[in-house]
């Protein structure tokens, strides 16, 4: 096993007391058992310290000699002490006193310090024990670790699953494959809760809690709670857990599928928000704050408001004035933040939703951690949180055979994100930074930026953009998204995010390699060069079926759903949209995938707009759309019949 480098900073401005305390404390490194690689070192002023804290991932603990820097009262310290927590949020800070009563003033006035040592005392292995244990608890892993110790015990197994910690497969001519290819502790893991030890992901009081007390602190939230079927159910879980059926919801219209079938599973009533729309590429956009704070204005009564943050482009909201105002009408605020579980971990993406003062984020762990996919987390922040309500529900949602590898996964990929995610997440964020040159020198492909993203009616809200996606315009190269992801694909082993019909996108995560990277870069550029030299037609903007607008919501989605409906085709006899569907009301959710955003949602009325918007994307054949039916050899789509639209109480 690698092994990490932990390096402890002193911060003390005697030059010859540093020099001791240094020479003293690596003296002590090397004589114990350092299994975290702590080194020391110092540096005499904060703003030495803060650039160092900045640089290097690889700090994680600094000592600050109060009494001897400009932090020499309560108020100064405090203001060090936020410096520190605005850069690295998870190191751990201790103070440098002269007495035990000089460190317990300071301590009970600041609450972000650890510890303290005595300045003189020169218990050089003693203060190493101290900030090594400290290490160690945070790196703990709980359920990995427990997971891990019960495999190794070797028990057998007369419990599910049938394979029987893989027995059923190693031995077999005809499955053993799938057992070599796996790998035997993959299948040695796969557990169930009979095994007391590991406890319950359904009623979790033992390692599984202790896990998700630790996410929370990592995340900044009051409690956390592991999901292990994907940000899609920990939306759900949230939404039944908040709103009863008639409940008002605030939501983006454009947020994902989950949430939609949230709507459905609750009952509420949702007030629909129009997203901004990126004509030009085919993206969704944030909500405008007018409309935002127009709606929240006109529904005071709303139970919830939920948006996506960031978006799959990387578009995130100026949170905060928006969560004020929310919270000023008791408005609960649930921010999808399935793009964005890796914003705790360094201070170019905060203020993340919680640090905002959300009171529910759901993350997809799994899509930019090191989390296996499915492993997500729901961070919860609401101070009336009702947790057996949320226990029941989730308990609605959850397996009840649930995923152990999953589950240790998200342990893992929490003790990964505190220990090095600043640092994997500044290596992310130079890698990008250098893509995107990379890209743009082709002089073929161009990265859109943040201006080129946004809709217009958005351009004023102090909307950001999250770095670590990467949007590229390719109309210049001549070839169609299909043709360059073949190519991409084929030539160059390279496999994209997404795409619409001129973008692709490319996600960086902490997996993001500079050898990946390079060797995309070299793709680009040979094709760009090829493009240049075979002189292709220079621009082929396709055109993007125009994204239809929202349009009315003629009954709750619920009752809509729950209709029997009847379905009608999407085409007509002569291969052209359906006239028919015009004015009718949809019974299910229709959503081309990706990005999984609805066209429409049950209860919504349909018009030709929508329709040939649909059967656009369908002629393309560029995207999945889920929600319609097959019905012989024809698409139809589910709508209410004229006999349950007048049997149901219509919205006004
Ligand atoms: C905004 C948004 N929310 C939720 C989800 C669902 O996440 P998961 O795949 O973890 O179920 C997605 C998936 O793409 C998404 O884009």
């Amino acid at each position: 096993m690698k092994q990490p480098v932990s390096r402890i900073l002193l911060l003390l401005a005697d030059e010859k007391r540093s020099r001791l305390m240094v020479r003293g404390l690596n003296a002590a490194a090397r004589s114990m058992d350092n299994a975290y690689g702590l080194r020391f070192s110092s540096v005499a002023s904060e703003v030495a310290a803060l650039d160092e804290m900045r640089r290097d991932g690889d700090v994680q603990a600094v000592l600050i000699d109060a009494c001897e820097i400009a932090a020499d009262s309560c108020a100064a310290l405090n203001a060090l002490l936020e410096s520190i927590h605005r850069v690295r949020p998870h190191l751990d800070v201790y103070l440098l006193a002269a007495t035990p009563r000089e460190a317990a003033a300071s301590l009970a006035e600041c609450t972000r310090i650890k510890g303290s040592f005595m300045r003189d005392e020169g218990d050089w292995r003693g203060w190493f024990r101290i900030i090594q244990a400290e290490l160690q608890k945070k790196s703990r892993t709980p359920f990995f670790d427990a997971l891990s110790a019960y495999v190794y015990m070797a028990k057998d197994s007369w419990h599910t699953p049938g394979h029987s910690s893989g027995d059923s497969l190693r031995a077999s001519p005809w499955a053993s494959g799938f057992y070599d290819f796996l790998g035997e502790n993959l299948l040695r893991a796969d557990l169930s809760c009979s095994v007391d030890m590991l406890d319950s992901l359904l009623d979790p009081k033992g390692v599984i809690a202790e896990a998700q007390v630790m996410a929370a602190q990592a995340f900044g939230a009051r409690q956390t709670f592991f999901a292990t079927n994907g940000t899609s159910t920990a939306n759900k879980v949230i939404f039944q857990t908040l709103l009863t059926p008639g409940d008002k919801l605030l939501l983006d219209r454009n947020c994902h599928k989950s949430v939609h079938h949230g709507v459905v599973l609750s009952g509420a009533r949702p007030v629909y928000l129009n997203g901004s729309i990126n004509r030009t590429y085919g993206l969704f956009g944030p909500v405008s704050k007018k409309t935002l704070f127009a709606a929240i204005a006109e529904n005071p009564d709303a139970k919830a408001l939920i948006l996506t943050s960031c978006t799959y482009d990387g578009l995130r909201y100026d949170l905060p004035p928006i969560i004020a105002a929310a919270h000023q009408h008791g408005i609960k605020v649930i921010i999808d933040e399935a793009w964005y579980g890796h914003a705790a971990f360094h201070p170019e993406f905060f203020p993340t939703a919680i640090q905002a003062g959300a009171d529910y984020a759901t993350q997809s762990t799994h899509k930019v951690l090191s989390a296996l996919s499915q492993a997500s987390m729901i961070h919860v922040n609401d101070a009336e949180f009702d947790e057996h309500s949320f226990r029941e529900n989730f308990n609605m949602h959850a397996s009840t055979s649930p995923q152990y590898a999953i589950i240790a996964s998200l342990d893992v990929g929490r003790k990964q994100a505190v220990m090095e995610g600043y640092k994997l997440l500044n290596q992310a964020l130079t890698l990008a930074g250098e893509l995107r040159d990379a890209i743009d020198a082709t002089g073929i492909f161009r990265v859109l930026q943040l201006d080129d993203l946004l809709p217009e009616e958005v351009r004023g809200d102090g909307v950001r953009l999250d770095p670590t996606k990467i949007t590229v315009d390719i109309s210049g190269s001549g070839y169609s998204v299909e043709e360059l992801q073949t190519v991409l694909f084929e030539t160059f082993n390279i496999q994209v995010e997404k795409s619409t019909f001129n973008t692709i996108t490319l996600l960086l995560t902490i997996g993001t390699t500079a050898s990946k990277m390079s060797r995309l870069q070299e793709a680009l550029v040979r094709l760009a060069r090829e493009v240049t030299n075979m002189s292709k037609p220079v621009s082929r903007r396709a055109k993007a079926p125009d994204i239809a607008e929202f349009t009315r919501l003629r009954y709750l989605p619920r009752d809509a759903y729950y209709c029997n409906g009847e379905n009608l085709p999407l085409l007509d006899a002569e291969g052209r949209p359906n006239a028919e569907l015009d004015g009718r009301v949809c019974a299910d959710q229709i959503s081309p995938y990706p990005p999984g955003i609805p066209a429409l949602v049950p209860g919504q009325e349909i018009t030709m707009d929508i329709v040939r918007f649909l059967v656009g994307l369908l002629r393309h054949k560029r995207t999945d759309i889920h929600g319609l039916a097959h019905g012989g050899e024809q698409l139809t789509l589910r709508v209410m019949t004229k006999k349950e639209e007048r049997a149901n109480r219509a919205l006004n």
